[in-house]
């Protein structure tokens, strides 16, 4: 399964989210590649010199497709972290992609500048056909009500699907790095590890319905 972890705007999680979901499916034992889309390469700058059981960290190179179809031949999952405000490596993450998530935090201003990667994303169903693709509310806050405020800002502005699963604001997602960690590995029993693997079985059953 090749996913692809977009959105135009910065900062809503697309490393944290595409790191920690390439780690559980790693410790998960399934072969999984982490591409890094991103000139930033934050993904290569903490991982990309460990040696990750079943994990390759690895930038995308100058051909983000040609890369990820090599990798997916003999990885069971392929992770790519894009960057933000660079829509070729987008488009093309999006074109290569089984499962397209958008992260995005749930405030108006957030969901507001994801319009773009939307347009693009329906670009794409025109010449490429459908890919599954949902929004995911990250950095939720917990004791705070997102309500159907949010959940009808995008249906009715995107007219997409929101996965079930949303994953909260926890300190821990600052932490792990510092030490080369994932949250699965650096507090398996977390809360936010428990979340991750919600996440990944929501996004298994998406992909194995299609
Ligand atoms: N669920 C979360 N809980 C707490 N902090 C989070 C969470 N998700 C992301 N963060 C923090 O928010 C900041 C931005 O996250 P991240 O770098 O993953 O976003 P990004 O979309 O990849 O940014 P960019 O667009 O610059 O690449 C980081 O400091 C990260 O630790
Ligand atoms: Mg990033």
């Amino acid at each position: 399964m090749i996913v692809a972890i977009v959105n135009q705007k910065g900062g809503t999680g697309k490393t944290t989210i595409a790191v920690n979901l390439a780690f559980g499916t790693a410790n998960a034992k399934y072969p999984t590649a982490l591409v890094d889309a991103d000139t930033q390469a934050t993904c290569l700058h903490f991982y990309g010199n460990q040696d990750i059981e079943n994990l390759t960290v690895c930038s995308a190179g100058d051909d983000v497709r040609e890369t990820v179809q090599q990798l997916s031949k003999d990885h069971r999952f392929v992770f790519i972290d894009t960057a933000p405000h660079d829509n070729d490596s987008m488009y093309l993450a999006m074109v290569t992609a089984d499962l397209i998530i958008i992260p995005t935090r749930p405030r108006p201003f957030d969901l507001h500048s994801s319009e773009k990667v939307v347009e693009m994303l329906r670009s794409i169903e025109n010449e490429y056909g459908y890919t599954p693709c949902y929004f995911l509310l990250n950095q939720v806050k917990h004791g705070t009500i997102l309500g159907r405020e949010t959940l009808d800002y995008i249906q009715h502005n995107f007219e997409l699907p929101v996965l079930k699963t949303q994953i909260h604001d926890y300190e821990i997602y600052g932490q792990a790095p510092l030490s080369g960690q994932s949250v699965f590995l650096y507090a398996p029993k977390h809360k936010a590890a428990q979340e991750l693997r919600n996440l990944l079985r929501e996004m298994n059953k998406i992909y194995k319905s299609q």
